[in-house]
């Protein structure tokens, strides 16, 4: 092998490396978890705290939890109240718009209906107000056993809070 050949084979791998980082470059960008990390996951609506809002409830978590639950103005305050506990910072008259914000573009009438066997453990944390490790224990039942056929299967995922799932079983899709 010539310095000649030895060279154009080392430039050819060269540009081929580089072409491999661009390109994972590029699906690292577009992936979900980047455009979630970065905040974008969802758009606020338009409307007076909409500004409050993005900048509160994107300190600790991203947007996407905290715009998750469904609920009054009672139970948007008692949310925001609760973050406050946790460490958010706020002034009162922001704290007003952001619970108006919430109160107005995520009611209580709004809830989504939970598709028992495509929700993801933060679907069943919010749709059934479930605690954490309750949700993830749905998701080892399902991978272990199968899609849920009715509400009595749910019910067996051992630890899961039952009167919760029954309080929500008008909402539960099961196909
Ligand atoms: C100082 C940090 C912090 C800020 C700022 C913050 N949160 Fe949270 N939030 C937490 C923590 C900690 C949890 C519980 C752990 C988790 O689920 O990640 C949480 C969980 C949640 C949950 C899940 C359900 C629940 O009640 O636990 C919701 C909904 C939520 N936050 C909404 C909001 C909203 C709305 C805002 C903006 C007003 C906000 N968060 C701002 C720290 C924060």
């Amino acid at each position: 092998m010539n310095f000649q050949s030895h060279s154009s084979f080392a430039t050819r791998n060269l540009r081929i490396i580089i072409t491999l980082l661009f390109l994972v470059g590029i699906a690292t960008l577009n992936s979900p978890l980047t455009m979630r990390t970065l905040g974008q996951g969802r758009a606020l609506p338009d409307g007076p705290g909409k500004i409050e809002t993005q900048k509160l409830c994107t300190q600790c978590h991203d947007l996407d939890k905290a715009i998750a639950p469904r609920q009054d103005k009672t139970g948007w305050a008692g949310t925001v109240e609760k973050m406050v506990a946790f460490g958010m910072t706020a002034t009162a008259g922001d704290v007003t718009l952001v619970v108006d914000f919430l109160a107005t573009h995520y009611p209580a009438d709004d809830v989504p209906p939970i598709r028992v066997n495509q929700a993801t453990a933060i679907d069943f944390e919010s749709g059934l107000g479930l605690r954490r490790s309750q949700a993830s224990a749905i998701i080892r039942y399902r991978e272990a056993n199968g899609p849920f056929k009715t509400i009595e299967d749910l019910k067996k995922v051992p630890g899961i809070d039952t009167a919760k799932v029954d309080a929500r079983k008008s909402r539960l899709i099961f196909e």
